[in-house]
């Protein structure tokens, strides 16, 4: 590394993008998190002034992650934000839980340095992979000047963590912001923005100093969502349970809402008495863009903005800071 160059750390976990198939190009029925990420990086510069380093910290498929996995990660992002001459981190991951990992980091890291997430749709022994063009749209925005906060490179589109989602199973412009749209776009590796980098706050737990727990001690919330016929019975074990002391009875449930916070009638009610046991509950709409407009009748507890597998991270993060196992 020259003596002025700041580094771009590349943190590997896996995904699609480090996929490969034992069937010569295929684009569907390969095994994700299988080549390094040192190999996915093989022959990739960096802009002048800047060098890559990187690091394997998981290899997994993402529909797989875990407390575990992302207690590892934040401490990884965490060491390195804390290098002077780190410019800001990548961080390569299945497409499938990558909107969950960029809000959990998105809620808890404390730098202006970017974090720069991004993936693909295709694996890298595709014909036509997409994850090196992904890789270098994810380089050219970690070296943008100004970039910052927690975002997701796929396709050309520059998503926030907190309004992103998947929306699509197979196509390569894979996310979706809703309503918000994205934060800009990586043409010809220069950033065209159309919101600011910042253009959120971190939601829940802001610029708390954050030494989580071991990972499992993170509390257990779940999710249940309403439908057509949905029936009460889940939520009645889960305060069994709870009453029962189980080591491993829920902290909280998230429901996820059919609309703007309306819950099937046996699910409303086992939420209300979820929350009589000293369950935590939320409630989130499983629509995907839009928000949930509060009444005055609420009987439940509203996350207003957030999809349901957020609103659960914002849970979690809120009981561990309740729990005092945040320093503040
Ligand atoms: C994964 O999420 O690890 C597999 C699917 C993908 O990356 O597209």
């Amino acid at each position: 590394m020259s003596d002025h160059s700041r580094r771009i750390v590349v943190l590997g976990t896996g995904g699609t993008i480090a996929g490969s198939s034992s069937e010569a190009g295929a684009n569907v029925g390969y095994t994700a998190g299988t080549v390094p990420v040192t190999a996915l990086l093989d022959g990739f510069s960096a802009p002048a002034g800047f060098e890559l380093h990187v690091e394997q910290v998981a290899q997994i498929d993402s529909k797989d992650m875990d407390f575990a996995t992302w207690h590892s990660l934040l401490l990884r992002c965490q060491y390195w934000l804390r290098q002077d001459d780190v410019a800001g981190l990548i961080v390569t991951h299945g497409t499938d839980t990558i909107e969950e990992t960029s809000f959990f980091l998105h809620s808890v890291l404390q730098s202006s340095k970017p974090v720069v997430m991004t993936c693909a749709m295709r694996p890298a022994s595709s014909n036509n992979p997409d994850g090196p063009q992904n890789l270098r749209d994810a380089i050219s925005v970690a070296t943008t000047q100004g970039a910052t906060g927690v975002i997701i490179v796929c396709a050309g589109e520059v998503h926030g963590s907190k309004d992103v989602s998947k929306v699509h199973p197979y196509r390569l412009n894979a996310f979706s912001s809703g309503d918000a749209g994205p934060i800009g776009y990586v043409e010809e590796g220069k950033v065209r923005l159309v919101r600011n980098w910042s253009c959120y706050d971190a939601p829940f737990v802001g610029n708390t100093a954050f030494p989580l727990p071991a990972a499992n001690e993170w509390p257990r919330i779940e999710i249940i969502l309403s439908h057509a016929g949905a029936r009460g019975e889940i939520i009645d074990t889960l305060i069994r349970e709870k009453q029962e002391n189980h080591p491993d009875a829920v902290a909280g449930i998230v429901l996820g809402a059919t609309g703007n916070g309306s819950l099937h009638q046996a699910l409303e009610k086992g939420g209300i008495a979820a929350q009589d046991a000293g369950i935590h509950v939320l409630v989130a709409t499983r629509c995907i863009a839009g928000h949930i407009i509060p009444s005055l009748i609420e009987k439940l507890p509203l996350s207003t903005d957030l999809s349901p597998t957020k609103a659960r991270i914002a849970l979690l993060l809120q009981l561990l800071k309740d729990r005092k196992e945040l320093v503040v």
